[in-house]
């Protein structure tokens, strides 16, 4: 049988017919070498925050200290959009940014060495079983990467409400020579309150115990 030419009333079907997510352009952050100053513009410190979720830490540190630049990376398309757009809407997008990335791929691709001046991972790592220990992001790949990015004296805060979670980090940074800590091993409240996370937010509300392990870069 001949081919039917498509008409108006028979048009070629497209090449699929799910619906692009109203998230597929979240920013991502460029696949060659970065410069954080051309991300995130001035002359402030730097914030790096890994896996921020729905962003309230972002938020509430950007706007308790406006001198800082903050950059995040969350791998989330959806909460990585609405953080960075909330960002944008509230006039920070020069110094503020989200992008929808895996910070295990990208972190090798950050520097100048020492251009961060502080570190923030709130909750993270929410698998439980073996089968999904490849998602993992707090891992021993992680701490040289923080170690290289992370200025002298710059402080890293690493938080979570699960105690097998929080034995397993904190011997990754403390016996790292690039660090040392400044809890025994946890400290009392983060360094950067009065900004939470939206799990610290709720942790605190519900009185549920925090783990919060603060290192300092030597
Ligand atoms: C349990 S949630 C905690 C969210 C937020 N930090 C808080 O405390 O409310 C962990 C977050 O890390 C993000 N995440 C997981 N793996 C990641 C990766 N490789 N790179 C960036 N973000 C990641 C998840 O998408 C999620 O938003």
């Amino acid at each position: 049988m001949a081919d039917t030419p498509d008409t108006p009333d028979s048009p070629a079907r497209p090449p699929s017919r799910r619906p692009l997510s109203p998230y597929h352009d979240a920013p991502k952050l460029p696949t060659e070498p970065i410069t954080i100053g051309d991300i995130v513009k001035g002359d402030g410190p730097v914030m790096l925050e890994i896996g921020p979720g729905r962003g309230r830490f972002a938020l509430e540190f950007c706007a308790a200290r406006p001198d800082w630049r903050v950059l995040a990376i969350e791998i989330r398309r959806k909460s990585s959009h609405i953080l960075d757009a909330r960002m944008r809407a509230r006039g920070w997008s020069e110094r503020a940014r989200c992008f929808a990335d895996d910070a295990r791929e990208v972190l090798p691709r950050i520097g100048p060495d020492g251009s961060v001046d502080a570190a923030a991972i709130h909750f993270p790592d929410p698998w439980w079983k073996a089968r999904h220990n490849k998602r993992l992001v707090v891992t021993d790949a992680l701490v040289p990467e923080l170690a290289r990015l992370v200025r002298p004296g710059g402080l890293v805060l690493v938080q979570t409400d699960v105690p097998h979670r929080a034995e397993a980090y904190y011997p990754r940074f403390a016996e790292h020579p690039a660090f040392e800590s400044l809890g025994n091993p946890y400290v009392d409240d983060s360094p950067f309150a009065p900004a939470r996370s939206n799990r610290e937010a709720i942790a605190i509300v519900d009185g549920l115990p925090v783990y919060r392990m603060v290192f300092r870069r030597k």
